[in-house]
This record gives structure tokens, sequence and C-alpha cells, in this order.
């Protein structure tokens, strides 16, 4: 693929966005990407996880919200920390959850992924979530299942994850009180990232100061200033006066041809070092989404340290996907149905 497909790509935009995610009562109906969604949609979202947040510390953690429901995760990519919280999120609302492994499935004989959905309607499946290597994949199965099936981007291809972004806004609203006024740096492969794109939406939504995206020029879409984010070459002024640090891995998997001279050099330039955290604010916090590079994008003194929120976005995860799957079921907190 040449490099001019690949930013074409990268720029998959849904017509019908908010239309397809939103029901006629302008609640969520799907969650596919933060693009499009207001500010109203998204911290009903996070006000719904801190509901959820105590449910993970009981010593039974189940609420009985989605009993009777049937929860299908279809995961075409690799994922540790996704797939498996949102396993846990669908069982501690006390959902049925089947976890369809794909390289054992009729998925691996040929089937159509539109055909392997409509078997799976035809069990009386109640949501689907996908993972992707394509952009598009989610909204492509949002705009054929039946009308009470409800689908959830767990991440397609370069274009959003938007599930990662909410739990990473939800993660700075708990350290920092809140989202507005913040100064946000996101950090690394960015060309790459369906994460960046989703946590730019839901920054620029959720009134971020200011977004900057830190990285070499190969490693950036063209459209970046599109996007809402200001783009800067290195960190001594990238990090000038930044809250917020949002580290990336290097997609090596989604790379075509030589993007970078080496990775030394690229954790020389690019990489966190505790040195390098002095350019921000003293109180900054470091987040990444997983899974970690350590000696590449940051240094373990950084991923282990007091500024690191890394493992905090973890749990958060739980509480986060229980929320979107709750309020697209058509419930919007702990057992009240909206
Ligand atoms: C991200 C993904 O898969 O897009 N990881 C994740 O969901 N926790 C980022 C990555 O793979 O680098």
């Amino acid at each position: 693929m040449s490099s001019s497909e690949q930013i074409a790509s990268t720029s998959f935009k849904a017509p019908d966005s908010s239309r397809l995610q939103l029901n006629e009562q302008g609640k969520l109906r799907h969650f596919l990407t933060t693009d499009g969604l207001s500010a109203a949609v998204l911290t009903e979202i996070m006000d719904v996880a801190e509901s959820f947040s105590s449910v993970s510390d009981q010593a039974v953690k189940k609420v009985p919200l989605l009993r009777g429901k049937t929860i299908v995760n279809l995961f075409f990519e690799n994922s540790t920390r996704t797939r498996t919280t949102f396993d846990l999120a669908a069982k501690r609302l006390s959902a049925d959850v089947i976890n369809l492994n794909i390289a054992t499935s009729a998925a691996a004989k040929g089937e159509s992924i539109l055909d392997t959905i409509r078997n799976l309607e035809a069990m009386q499946a109640d949501m689907f979530v996908i993972r992707h290597a394509d952009s598009g994949a989610a909204h492509f199965i949002a705009r054929h299942v039946a009308p009470h099936v409800s689908v959830i981007n767990a991440g397609d291809g370069r274009h959003a994850h938007p599930t990662q972004a909410m739990l990473d806004m939800f993660t700075i609203r708990q350290v920092k009180g809140d989202v507005r006024g913040l100064k946000v740096a996101i950090i690394g492969d960015v060309l790459h990232s369906r994460v960046a794109r989703s946590q730019i939406h839901a920054l620029n939504t959720l009134g971020a100061e200011e977004v900057r995206v830190i990285a070499p020029k190969t490693l950036l879409p063209s459209n970046t200033n599109a996007l809402g984010a200001h783009v800067y070459g290195d960190l001594a002024s990238g990090l000038a006066d930044i809250d917020v640090i949002i580290m990336l891995r290097l997609q090596r998997e989604r790379m075509r041809g030589a993007l970078l001279p080496s990775e030394h050099e690229y954790f020389e330039c690019f990489g966190l070092t505790e040195k390098k955290l002095a350019y921000a604010k003293p109180d900054v916090m470091v987040m990444h989404p997983g899974p970690i590079n350590r000696g590449i994008e940051m240094d373990a003194a950084v991923a282990d340290g007091p500024h690191s929120v890394i493992l905090q976005q973890v749990t958060n995860g739980i509480a986060v996907r229980m929320a979107v799957m709750a309020l697209c079921m058509g419930h919007n907190a702990a057992g009240k149905q909206g």
C-alpha cells in the first residue's frame, strides 16, 4: 500500500455517525466513535461509569442490570486489556457473554462477517462488541443489525477506539477533577493510532484547553490539524505547560516500509524519561493505553513512577465499559431504566 493510500484509509469517516449511534430520544444505541457525539452524551458515560466504580470493590462483584441479555465479543484482532475488561464488564452486569474464538470459528472457514452476525442474531444476541483490523467494520455491522441489537466498537483499524478514549477521559476527570481547561499532549505513533483519533475528538468536545500531538513527521497523518490538535516536533517545546501526557505505542504491525530510523533513536527523541517529564507541569499525569514497549516509548521509571496512572486506566476500563453497555441497553444508572 502506498503512503497516500495509507492516509486515505486512516481518514475513514462515517457520514451518519451521530445519527447511527443515537436513538430517536437522542440516547446511545451503538457506540462506534467519539466523533460527533455531544459533551452531554460523553459526560453521561462518565457519570454512569462513576456509579459502577464501586461494584468491582464489592464482595459480590455484580449488579443484575443486564440479566437475561446476551453479549457476543467478536475480536478479529489480538487484545488483552480490552477483551478482558469487556468480558468482565458484561459479567459484572450479569449478562450472558460469549467470547467467540475467531481462529476456531466459521469465519476461519470463509464465512462473511455479516453471515456470522446473522447467525448470532438468530441465537438472540442483544449486543456485539467488535474489534476488527478494517476501519469502518463496526459501522458496517451497526448498519445491518436488527433494531433491538447494539454494536460497540472495540477498535476498528486506525479509525476509532471510543471506549478506550472514554476510560481515558474518565481517568483524567478522576485525577484532575475536570477535562475542561487542561493542556494535553499525545506523543508518538498518531498515524496508526485509533486511540489518538478518539481521544482528540473527546478532549475537544469535553473542553480541553489545548490538545497537542508530538511525533516525528513520518508518524503523523496529513490531517492532524483538521483533527483538532497542534503539532509539535520535539518534547522540550511540546511538553511546556502540559497537564496530561498520553503515550502511544509504536504500532509496528500497521507500519509499511521504514517510517523510523531505529527504535533507539526514537527513544532518544520521543521516549519519555524522568528528565523529560520535567518539561511538563510538576503535577503532570502520564497515561498509556497499553501494551507498553518499555525502553521504546517510555522507560520503566516513568511507567511505574508516581506520575503514572496506567494501571488506574485498566481498572477504569471495566466501569466505563459497563456504563457503555448499560446505556446502549437503555439503562442510565445502576438499576434505573432510562
Ligand atoms: C490499543 C489498541 O488496540 O488500539 N490498545 C488497547 O486497546 N488497550 C493501542 C495499541 O494497541 O497500541
